[in-house]
């Protein structure tokens, strides 16, 4: 991605740990990738895929690089942790290591539009027992100014509160976002027993006491609560809501605090709490808080980010900002690359049997998006792969599975054939900026996906397949300036439908990471029921029709 950083240095972040990534600043380009993308295992840990991938994409050698600056939660790493490196025989004077708390605070301060903010960091876990940790940022600084109590356990903080009621439900703690789904179907069956409390240092402390579900399970029992049995997804419902609920209040509770404590209406966020995109919403609605970043990297998948621009700002003292517009820091395929796989040539791409055999036709198409339109408007499913992958969590329009928002059974169409997701987990609209307030009550963009909104009474009808039950989408908005292609697709299909709003899920399927490279969409294609997929301007079709 250009940037308008002004980096004479080249800097490498990495972290260690789960959701691995990789990111290299060099002069004004920044490129990112999670490691999962590349070696196909979700929320895989390690940075070395990552990292050659970085460096090819720039075109530098390691002599070339002049930092390197890694993170790790749990333990804090050694001064010079060269983790992998060591096997390149790299010198261990161009190491450093910072916090994890820190390095989250670094990648939402230095991408947003705020010069005087505060920062709040919310995780499972950072370095030692450190949840939550509250900054204070102004002229390119960044100072600490609280957090919980450190000698309070870790199982104690937000996160790992949410997580064991995540536990309770029968998932793991990386699927806490299937929680938030569950939670609105859920009602407050104990409305007077709270799980977090707050002192005056705003340190927060749940009563949760015990590692994974054992935490919700002995609170519940020493409460006399009763959701259910263990593990039991769907039927826990209450216990997400309750979770949902209570963890709500305490960041509101938290915010206002440290608003009359500072005052400062910009907030940046950062931690894998911050994904729940109904916080995000309340907090702006509910609190003196004017103007919110979340970056779509909020989770780990943005430490090597946050560790790559401290070496920026902070160890070479860079001044040039940048505001975050976009997501796409992955690299764009060429023209070659992309007909290497559909030619089946294989200079580049060893495809699987199933794909060297499996019969689909491609065409090149002068007007991309008018034809997919079409061809959405029509109600089939494609995969859309366009330019350089999203960084984060969230498909948002370059490696996505795309639909019609209606009819409702849409949503169940893309779980049964392809996504096979619980029934209760909503799928995105992705909707044209311009159209916010006519379809959602909601007052500022929400590019990144993370700002959860009320659909208007009139516009359910019209977009049904991308509403929760509780009649709330997780709005993308789209805008040409920062997306050109998608924004001019959704264009078309609100010229042919007059509905400015496509159904947008990740092109992946449930397990799996998103697709990254072109040999990745072609095998998830062939073994899918999508109707059809589209690669910058080709489009692929199955079996021997023409369109
Ligand atoms: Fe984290």
């Amino acid at each position: 991605m250009k940037t308008n950083l002004d980096a004479d240095k080249t800097i490498v972040g990495f972290n260690v740990g789960h959701n691995g990534s990789c990111t290299i600043i060099k002069g004004n380009d920044i490129v990112s990738i999670p490691e999962e993308r590349l070696n196909r295992k979700k929320y895989s840990d390690g940075y070395m895929y990552s990292f050659l991938y970085c460096m090819e994409e720039l075109g530098i050698k390691t002599k070339d690089i002049d930092l390197f600056i890694s993170s790790n939660y749990g333990d804090y790493l050694p001064d010079k942790y060269m983790g992998d490196f060591k096997v390149l025989g790299l010198d261990n004077q161009k190491f450093i290591s910072i916090d994890h708390h820190l390095s989250h605070a670094y990648s939402t301060y230095f991408m947003s539009p705020f010069n005087e903010a505060m920062i709040i960091v919310i995780d499972g876990q950072g370095n030692l027992n450190m949840t939550e940790s509250y900054y204070i940022a102004s002229d390119r600084n960044i100072t600490r100014v609280g957090g919980n109590n450190s000698e309070r356990s870790k199982y104690k903080g937000i996160g790992r509160t949410y997580e064991t009621f995540t536990n309770y439900c029968g998932w793991s703690a990386q699927e806490a976002g299937k929680t938030m789904g569950l939670a609105p179907y859920g009602k407050d069956k104990y409305p007077n027993i709270d799980v977090y409390e707050i002192n005056e240092k705003c340190e927060i402390s749940s009563k949760c006491n015990g590692k994974y579900y054992h935490g919700s399970y002995n609170f519940c029992k020493e409460n006399n609560m009763d959701f259910g049995k263990i593990g039991t997804g769907f039927e826990n419902k209450d216990a997400a809501y309750f979770i949902q609920d209570r963890t709500e209040k305490i960041i509101i509770k938290l915010v206002r605090q440290l608003y009359n404590k500072y005052k400062i209406k910009n907030l940046c966020l950062a931690g894998g709490v911050f994904l729940n995109g109904v916080i995000n919403n309340k907090i702006l609605k509910e609190t003196e808080i004017e103007n919110i970043f979340v970056p779509p990297f909020c989770d780990d998948t943005g430490q090597s980010l946050g560790n790559a621009l401290y070496g920026y700002y902070n160890y070479y003292k860079c001044s040039n900002r940048f505001c975050l517009k976009n997501a796409y820091f992955g690299r764009t395929y060429t023209e070659e690359e992309i007909l290497d796989v559909l030619e089946k040539k294989q200079n580049k791409f060893i495809l699987p049997y199933e794909v060297k055999s499996f019969d689909f036709k491609y065409k090149k198409s002068t007007n991309i998006e008018k034809e997919v339109a079409k061809i959405l408007s029509e109600g089939k499913i494609i995969g859309w792969f366009q330019g350089g992958s999203e960084i984060g969590p969230r498909a948002l329009g370059h490696r996505s599975i795309l639909c019609a928002p209606y009819p409702k059974e849409m949503k169940d169409n893309i779980n049964e054939k392809i996504k096979h997701r619980e029934m209760f987990r909503p799928f995105a609209p992705a909707i044209l900026e311009e159209n916010l307030n006519e379809y959602f009550e909601l007052n500022i963009p929400s590019p990144f996906m993370l700002n959860i909104g009320k659909v208007k009474k009139e516009c359910i009808d019209k977009i049904p397949a991308t509403l929760h039950v509780d009649e709330t989408g997780r709005v993308q908005t789209v805008n040409q300036r920062d997306n050109d292609k998608f924004y001019n697709l959704i264009k078309e299909f609100y010229n042919i439908t007059n509905v400015p709003v496509l159904l947008n899920t990740s092109f992946n399927r449930g397990g799996e990471p998103i697709v990254e490279t072109p040999k990745d969409a072609i095998i998830m294609f062939c073994q899918t029921p999508l109707d059809y997929l589209v690669i910058d301007d080709y489009i692929i079709w199955k079996g021997d029709d023409n369109i």
